[in-house]
Formats: structure tokens, sequence, C-alpha cells
């Protein structure tokens, strides 16, 4: 995902917070905000990265308000279309 994204300090991420799922009938109701924040707290000292859908706003949302930022290129997913982009939060 590093090097599709034209990434190279993969090696300085050992975390990444994975796929967070919300059941349509809850969302908008700030549930992935509190996840991503929730998943990231205690982890303030150590770098993280994610990645999402290049047009998946509400999880970009989530991450930016956790702490995340968007770097590197899009880089296309298995199915036909789909674009991705990676989110880094750094440490400190
Ligand atoms: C993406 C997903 C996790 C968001 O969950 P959610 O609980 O609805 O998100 P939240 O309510 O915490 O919203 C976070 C922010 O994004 C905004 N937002 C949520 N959905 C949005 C949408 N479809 N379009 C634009 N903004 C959106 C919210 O208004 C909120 O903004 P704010 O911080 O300014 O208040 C949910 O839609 C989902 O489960 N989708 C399917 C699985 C998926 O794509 N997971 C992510 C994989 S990386």
């Amino acid at each position: 995902m590093f090097d599709k994204a034209g990434l190279s300090d993969a090696a300085h991420y050992p975390y990444e917070l994975g796929w967070i799922f919300v059941e349509e009938r809850f969302r908008r109701m700030g549930m992935a905000g509190a996840l991503t924040t929730c998943l990231v707290h205690g982890l303030e000292e150590w770098p993280v990265y994610a990645s999402s859908r290049t047009n998946n706003k509400g999880m970009h949302k989530a991450l930016v308000n956790a702490g995340f930022r968007q770097v590197g290129q899009h880089y296309p997913g298995r199915r036909t279309g789909e674009e991705f982009q990676v989110f880094l939060k750094p440490a400190g």
C-alpha cells in the first residue's frame, strides 16, 4: 500500500487502523468518529496508518478529526474504478 501510494516510510508505521464498519441505521451519529478517536487513544507516541476509498468522505472526516492526514497518491483497489488513499497519524 505504501509503495502503491508512492510512500517510502512503511517501516516507520507499525500500526494500522483497520476496517471500521457502522451498521447503516447507526450512521451519521458520530460512531466512526468516536471509534477512531478511541482506537488511537494511547498511541499518541506511535505513528499509525490507515487507508480508505477516495470517495469515503465520512471515514476521511473521522480520520482527520483523530489526527490523521492524507498523504501520497491515490492508488487503484481490486475492484474496477475503485481508488484508495493513505492516511498517516505521525507520532507525538
Ligand atoms: C464510513 C463509516 C464507517 C462512517 O461511519 P459513521 O458512524 O456514519 O461516521 P460519523 O457519524 O462518525 O461521521 C464522521 C464525520 O463524517 C461525516 N460523514 C459521515 N458520513 C458521511 C457521508 N456519507 N458523506 C459526507 N460526510 C459524512 C459526519 O457528518 C461527521 O462529520 P463531522 O466530524 O464534521 O461531524 C460508515 O459509513 C460505514 O460503515 N461505511 C461502510 C464501511 C466503510 O466504508 N468503512 C470504512 C473503511 S476504511
